[in-house]
């Protein structure tokens, strides 16, 4: 059994962070979000894992993932020079996956289900596809199914204007060797991609052995600010205890669990957890409020900030309104003067958003 990890694209819903890096490094908890998904593969007891890679971002990925051992895996990465779809991805690692049955894995999903018992399944009932569905409030956005009353898949439809039902197709499936097959008799959909629900549907229509499942826990499609908040929120929630390596001074409190690394400093503050501090951070005159999570080298002073996600070497200066919902990109300078402001000055990259609430 292989797995490969859909890690290219373009990543246009998270821009203005996407514009610098690939949107599976931007981090969660601290942790690239990619991570977390080869974590759950290896978790699965699947080791050999090919990593799509587009031009654009592909060093970065490569550069920060490096060859698989700090995961107990070996990783091979496979360059799709266009974003030509899902199903174009599995083509092009279909030298890496030979013959091999195999689960994708899309790199910006993140999910709390252990795989194994999926992957149990598709092996004992030896299926030709195995996908796994969520309900969700806006189909709109999803490849969309259609089952009959048995549970079957009848139909997929990609991101569907009416969709057939609330069922979403989550970013995680299982195949045979028989989806290359599929993949080779379908042609790309009206945006100019080839779709992998076009190739299960493919598959269905066959009829092939395909199987759908429904995910219990929650899911992420970490494509959106909001998306990200909401993950980051969920896995602070399952960190476990306190872990303190860097220095609190005696005026600073320390409340619930919380993260610090190696080196940085926390002076007068309050920190109320779940919170996540990097290494390397300068935290005083500071209220840190729950689901934070301060990456590392980032300085904050005079500043209130909870339920935001800031990212490696941000400053943020002088900000009493307390900051929420936000992520605030890599080397962001917010800084507001001691004495009541008189002007605004900015220096805002394309895509930005800033909101005065
Ligand atoms: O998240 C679940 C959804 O993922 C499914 O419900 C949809 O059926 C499926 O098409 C997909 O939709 P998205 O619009 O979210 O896909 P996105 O373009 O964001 O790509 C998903 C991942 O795959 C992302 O990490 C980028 C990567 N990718 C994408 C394309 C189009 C590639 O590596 N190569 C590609 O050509």
């Amino acid at each position: 059994m292989k797995a490969i990890i859909l890690s290219g694209g373009k990543g246009t819903r998270l821009r203005p962070l996407t514009y610098t890096g690939a949107k599976q490094l931007v981090p969660v908890a601290n942790k690239p979000i990619l991570w977390y998904g080869i974590e759950a593969i290896v978790a699965a007891g699947i080791t050999d894992i090919g990593i799509i890679i587009s031009p654009e971002t592909g060093e970065e990925v490569k550069a920060k993932t490096g060859d698989g051992d700090r995961f107990g895996a070996k990783i091979t990465y496979i360059l799709q020079d266009a974003p030509l779809g899902l199903a174009h991805a599995v083509k092009v690692a279909q030298p890496f996956l030979e013959d091999s049955p195999f689960l994708m894995y899309l790199g910006d999903n993140l999910i709390q289900s252990d795989l194994r018992l999926f992957l149990e399944h598709f092996q004992t009932a030896s299926l030709d596809a195995l996908i796994m569905l969520r309900e969700v409030a806006n189909p709109t956005a999803f490849g969309v199914a259609k089952l009959d009353e048995s549970g079957r898949v009848l139909q997929l439809v990609e991101k569907p204007k009416i969709p057939p039902s609330n069922l979403a197709l989550v970013g995680i499936y299982l195949f045979s060797h028989i989806v290359h097959q599929a993949i080779a008799n379908i042609a790309p959909s009206a945006r100019g991609e080839l779709e992998i629900t076009d190739a299960i549907q493919y598959l269905i229509d066959g009829p092939k052995n395909v199987e759908a499942r429904q995910l219990e826990g929650w899911w992420l499609d970490t494509g959106k600010k909001d998306d990200l908040l909401e993950a980051n929120r969920l896995i602070l929630d399952s960190c476990p205890d306190c872990n303190i390596l860097g220095e609190v001074d005696e005026n600073s409190q320390v409340i619930g669990r919380v993260q610090i690394g190696a080196n940085s400093r926390i002076v007068n503050s309050t920190i109320r957890g779940p919170v996540i501090i990097g290494n390397n951070c300068h935290l005083e005159n500071c209220f840190i409020g729950p689901y934070t999570s301060i990456a590392d080298g980032v300085t904050a002073i005079d500043t209130d900030i909870e339920h935001s996600v800031i990212l490696q070497g941000a400053k943020v200066i002088g900000i009493h309104q307390r900051i929420v919902d936000s992520v605030i990109g890599q080397r962001v300078q917010l800084k507001v003067a001691p004495q009541r402001p008189k002007a605004l000055r900015f220096l805002i990259g394309d895509d930005s958003q800033i909101e005065l609430v």
